[in-house]
């Protein structure tokens, strides 16, 4: 979902009208917080509720407002038009760009002082400092690290064809051909726009590599966007979901993590939020599935990370259970007991990694590797690395792209160019 620059404009009006408006509508009662998300699959519900039981144990009354989609792809828009009726939540779990748009309005409280007295820069991993800081202001509290660009693979049906999961995409096309030819579907996955622009994105990584990532999707230069390296990747990318079913449409990304848990297909590319999926069914690494990098993106870390952002206008007490919340959730051992249920590793990089599944250890292991070497690569589709109205053009062309199959490679780069210019 793009917020665009007109909706940015929006919210800019939303600033003076929620300014009027919320402090009258906030009880002041006690730390009463409503508290808007999207975790609602096993996993990522298992992890929040560390969160509100550390609350409630603080005195925090947990007003829950789950909105279900995956990545945020209805909440964003819930989230939206509640700041521009100035009544939004007392906190919203969002990625990095949205904080940054809400704290460009002026919509977010700083917590610079618990930051500087909970000493964070001291611990936060330094790729979140850009989200978690805005013009001097702390208004990013980060729940962790995830990594999109994993397979998860069933153990049993990888058995049957070597034990090994491709790491680059001319191997996956070998293998899916022979897992189609015994009827296997060879990649579960979700026909949704997020779901479709995170494949796409680690198809064009893994295909491609990290510096035509970073001109194409980062710097947006047309001569990397107008080039035979994106009509490549798009013409890979189209390969790709030829590996797919065709009742994808629409689907939930952790109903395609249940596809690859019950035999069902062979790997889905997704998040480790889908390792928190296997966690909750109580499967294990190794011998139930494996987790390994997405192909061609080995020892690449590309990362996303979720945060609070705290909205202004709350009475005296709701303030204090904002800042209540905010120093729990980067407290070390609510950042340790959530990221092992959610899938993530912990925003803070003093966790030890004992506590962690095999994945979550190898993810730890990773992460410091990465930052020693460069390899730590923002996700352009997971809101990491633009704004979202650049993010749109984006995910609005890799949709049409999937959704009619005579689209051509030409259409879609002459397309995002377009779409590019008119922004
Ligand atoms: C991501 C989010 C993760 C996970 C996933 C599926 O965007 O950062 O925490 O929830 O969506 O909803």
């Amino acid at each position: 979902m793009a917020i665009t620059s007109q909706s940015r404009s929006q919210l800019a009006g939303a600033a003076v009208l929620f300014g009027s408006l919320c402090i009258a509508s906030q009880s002041a009662g006690a730390q009463e917080l409503e508290l808007m998300h999207f975790w609602t699959s096993g996993g990522e519900a298992a992890a929040m509720n560390v969160i509100k039981e550390a609350a409630e144990e603080e005195g925090i009354e947990w007003r829950d407002a789950a909105v279900a989609g995956g990545s945020g792809m209805n909440a964003f828009q819930v989230l939206q038009s509640r700041v521009a009726a100035g009544n939004p939540p007392a906190a919203m779990q969002m990625h990095g760009a949205q904080i940054h748009q809400y704290a460009e309005a002026g919509l977010l409280i700083d917590l610079s002082d618990v930051a500087t007295s909970e000493e964070w820069r001291e611990v936060i991993d330094p790729n979140l400092l850009r989200y978690a800081e805005f013009d001097g202001s702390w208004v990013g509290i980060p729940f962790n690290i995830h990594r999109p660009n994993y397979v998860w693979a069933n153990k049993e049906i990888m058995d049957r064809y070597g034990g090994n999961v491709p790491d680059n995409w001319n191997k996956f096309f070998e293998l899916g051909d022979r897992m189609k030819a015994d009827g296997i579907i060879p990649l579960a996955s979700g026909g949704q726009p997020w779901q479709d622009l995170l494949l796409w994105e680690l198809v064009l990584l893994g295909d491609q590599g990290q510096d035509f990532h970073r001109r194409a999707l980062i710097e947006q230069d047309v001569s990397a966007i107008d080039s035979q390296e994106m009509r490549a990747a798009f013409e890979t990318f189209r390969k790709v979901l030829d590996y797919t079913d065709p009742n994808r449409a629409n689907r939930d990304w952790n109903l395609a993590t249940s596809m690859v848990m019950n035999g069902d297909a062979a790997m889905q590319v997704m998040g480790d939020w889908a390792l928190g999926e296997f966690i909750s069914a109580g499967l294990e690494a190794g011998s139930d599935y494996i987790c390994e990098a997405s192909p061609g993106t080995d020892g690449m870390y590309v990362w996303n990370a979720d945060f609070w952002g705290f909205f202004k206008g709350l009475g005296e007490d709701g303030v204090e259970g904002q800042r209540t919340l905010a120093t729990l959730t980067m407290s070390a051992d609510v950042q340790e007991q959530f990221n092992v249920l959610k899938g993530s590793i912990p925003a803070r990089t003093d966790i030890e990694a004992n506590q962690f599944t095999p994945c979550g250890q190898q993810g730890i292991a990773d992460r410091a590797a990465a930052l020693e070497a460069g390899t730590m690569v923002a996700s352009f589709a997971q809101n990491s690395a633009q704004p979202t109205d650049v993010r749109g053009v984006y995910e609005d062309v890799v949709t049409q792209f999937v959704g009619n199959p005579a689209m051509t490679a030409d259409q879609a780069v002459s397309q995002i160019l377009d779409g590019l210019r008119s922004l």
